[in-house]
Parts: C-alpha cells; sequence; structure tokens
C-alpha cells in the first residue's frame, strides 16, 4: 500500500504564487509517489463572508488551478469538500475533543479575527478543527502545505493522538510536509509578510492569473535592501525572496542562481525574474482554460465518489468507538 497525501485550497480571492510554490507545486511532485488526494475547501471559505455566485464561481475555477498546475485526475483524487459531508460531521465530533485554549492560541484565528473576539464568527474560530477532520478522514500520512499552516497540522495531530488515546486507535496522526525552500514566499511589497490571497495591496502578489504587464510591473516594483549582491542572506530578506522565486521556477541550485547573478545588479535580475515567471505562467494560464465545465463536474463527480468511500469508512469507526449508532 503506498502512503496518501491529502492537501487542501480555499476558492477565496486569487491564488498567488506563493500558494503554487508553497504548495501546489509539491503536490503536483508528489502524486507520483503517494496516494493523493487534493480537496477544494468550500466550506473552510464561508468563515469569512462571500457572495455566494462568487464562491460558486471561484470553487470550480480552483479546480482549474489544480489541473493546470499538473494535478492529475489519472493519478489524484480531486474533489469539492461539501460534496462529502462527513468533513462537516467529524468536524462536530473532533470540536467535542478539542480544547478553547488550543484554538485560542492558534494564530491565523488572532490574525483573521483581528483580534476582536467579540465579533469574530465562530466558524472562523473552529476553522482548525474543520481542517483536521479534512485530513484525518483520509488516514493519511503526509499533508504538504506552506509555513502558516504548521501550526494547524500541529493541532491535527493533537487532535488525533487524544482521540486515539480516549476512545482506541482510530486515526493515523499525520506528518507535515514543509518545503526547505518555498514554504513561505513573501510580499514583494514588505518581504516581513506573507504573501496574501488577501493583502490589500495587489502589488504584493504574483497572482497566477495576472498579464505579462503587470507580473513585468509587479516585479520591477518590487522592494529591495541595501547592498547590491544578488544573492541569499537572511538579513536581506527581499533580494532572499526574490530569488528564492526565481531558483523554484527555473529549478536551478541556490549556488547556480547565485553564480548566475554574479556581477550583475538588480535592474538585470529584475528583467530576468520577470521573464522567467512570465514564461512559466503562460503555458499554465492556457491550460487553465482547457476545461469546460462538463468534463471539470465529471472529474469532481468522480473524485468525491472516491472521496467519499474512505471518509464513510473512516466516520463509521470513529461513531462506532464513541458510541454513536
Ligand atoms: P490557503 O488556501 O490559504 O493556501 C493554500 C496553500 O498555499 C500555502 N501558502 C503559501 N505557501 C508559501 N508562501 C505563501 N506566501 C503562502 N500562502 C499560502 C498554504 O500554506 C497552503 O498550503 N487552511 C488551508 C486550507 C486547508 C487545508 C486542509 C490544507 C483546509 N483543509 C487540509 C491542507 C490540509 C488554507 O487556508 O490554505
Amino acid at each position: 500500500m503506498r502512503e496518501r497525501i491529502f492537501s487542501g485550497a480555499q476558492p477565496t480571492g486569487q491564488l498567488h504564487i506563493g500558494n503554487y510554490l508553497g504548495a501546489l507545486k509539491n503536490w503536483v511532485e508528489l502524486q507520483d509517489d503517494y496516494e493523493s488526494i487534493f480537496c477544494i475547501v468550500n466550506l473552510h471559505a464561508i468563515t469569512l463572508p462571500q457572495d455566494p455566485a462568487s464562491l460558486r464561481k471561484a470553487t470550480l475555477d480552483l479546480a482549474r488551478i489544480y489541473l493546470a498546475a499538473g494535478v492529475d485526475p489519472a493519478k489524484s483524487t480531486i474533489f469539492i469538500q461539501s460534496d462529502v459531508p462527513q468533513h462537516a460531521e467529524l468536524a462536530w465530533t473532533l470540536s467535542c475533543i478539542a480544547r478553547m485554549g488550543e484554538l485560542e492560541r492558534m494564530t491565523q484565528f488572532k490574525d483573521k479575527g483581528k483580534g476582536n473576539t467579540e465579533r469574530a464568527g465562530v466558524g472562523l474560530f473552529t476553522y482548525p478543527i474543520l481542517m483536521a477532520s479534512d485530513i484525518l478522514l483520509y488516514q493519511t500520512d503526509l499533508v504538504p502545505v506552506g509555513q502558516d499552516q504548521k501550526q494547524h497540522l500541529e493541532l491535527t495531530r493533537d487532535l488525533a493522538e487524544r482521540f486515539n488515546r480516549d476512545y482506541g486507535e482510530t486515526f493515523k496522526v499525520p506528518e507535515p510536509y514543509i518545503p526547505k525552500a518555498g514554504a513561505s514566499i513573501k510580499s514583494l511589497q514588505d518581504p516581513e509578510k506573507k504573501m496574501s490571497k488577501s493583502d490589500e495591496n495587489a502589488n504584493g502578489s504574483i497572482f497566477l492569473l495576472d498579464d505579462p504587464d503587470t507580473i513585468t510591473k509587479k516585479i520591477k516594483r518590487a522592494v529591495t535592501d541595501s547592498g547590491t549582491d544578488i544573492t541569499f542572506d537572511e538579513t536581506r530578506p527581499a533580494i532572499t525572496n526574490l530569488l528564492t522565486i526565481f531558483q523554484l521556477l527555473t529549478g536551478k541550485t541556490g549556488e547556480e542562481c547565485v553564480a548566475h547573478f554574479e556581477g550583475k545588479g538588480y535592474g538585470h535580475f529584475k528583467t530576468e525574474l520577470a521573464e522567467v515567471t512570465v514564461e512559466f505562467l503562460k503555458p499554465f494560464q492556457a491550460r487553465v482554460k482547457e476545461y469546460d465545465e462538463e468534463s471539470l463536474k465529471a472529474i469532481l463527480s468522480a473524485g468525491a465518489e472516491k472521496a467519499r468511500q474512505i471518509a464513510a469508512e473512516t466516520l463509521r469507526s470513529v461513531y462506532k468507538q464513541m458510541g454513536i449508532n
């Protein structure tokens, strides 16, 4: 039996190069060696207000992005979270063993709730429990995600271990898979902040569907640090971030990248980075348009069918262990 990976992304805002380099790129690389399940987490999306028509469209568009990135429906299962009702059911069950204190420590809740716990939605607070349910339902071995999801993965492991201890061995305890390079791609406008879908400043992110002119302008306007060398240097986060993007898009090693730009200035570097990014995204964007709605829905419905079988089996044993049914 091959080991299993599970991951997902939210159909909110536009996906950016950070989502691709931190997550999707690794899904595609891992799908040959693991049994792979990739979910479009539309139930997570509604933890913040969404326009219904836009959410419906974004859900299908995200499936297009998965496919364009190289997730292969012949190898991997792709499905929409709400098509598998066991996610919400297990989330309720796990919410009965999760603790207020451990959820209060989640930094993403603090960020997204903007510190206003009185007004923040309850769903935003319990969001990590739904995420734990996504992962645990599939008896997942490995979860490829960016750095910002690490804390949620730790909670997932804690919940699995607690359940196994209190009710008997039921869940596999999953490991995170966080890439060495690209786990936290930073904003082009502020290298102290991660590149984020919800950033008000669109110049901070390269969106996967940006046109060539926009990409080139954003890279030209990217902030730089003091100093002139094009090298990886912890004390110069802006150039380190841009060089990391260059490295991951070209597949070169870090040393090769540094050697490539030796003696060259920022102007030259940014021009080349813009070219590489545009060349990478062109065929990607062409692939996004390849799927008509009918074939997309067929892929998603086959995916949901497969996912439901695994999810139903896990939920059955959870209920049995707890004395439900
Ligand atoms: P989401 O939709 O915010 O992001 C999708 C994936 O992209 C990664 N990512 C980044 N990686 C590198 N640099 C960045 N700047 C960057 N920004 C985002 C994220 O770490 C993520 O891997 N809660 C999750 C979705 C989710 C999930 C799951 C993931 C729900 N259930 C189960 C894995 C397993 C989220 O909001 O990701």
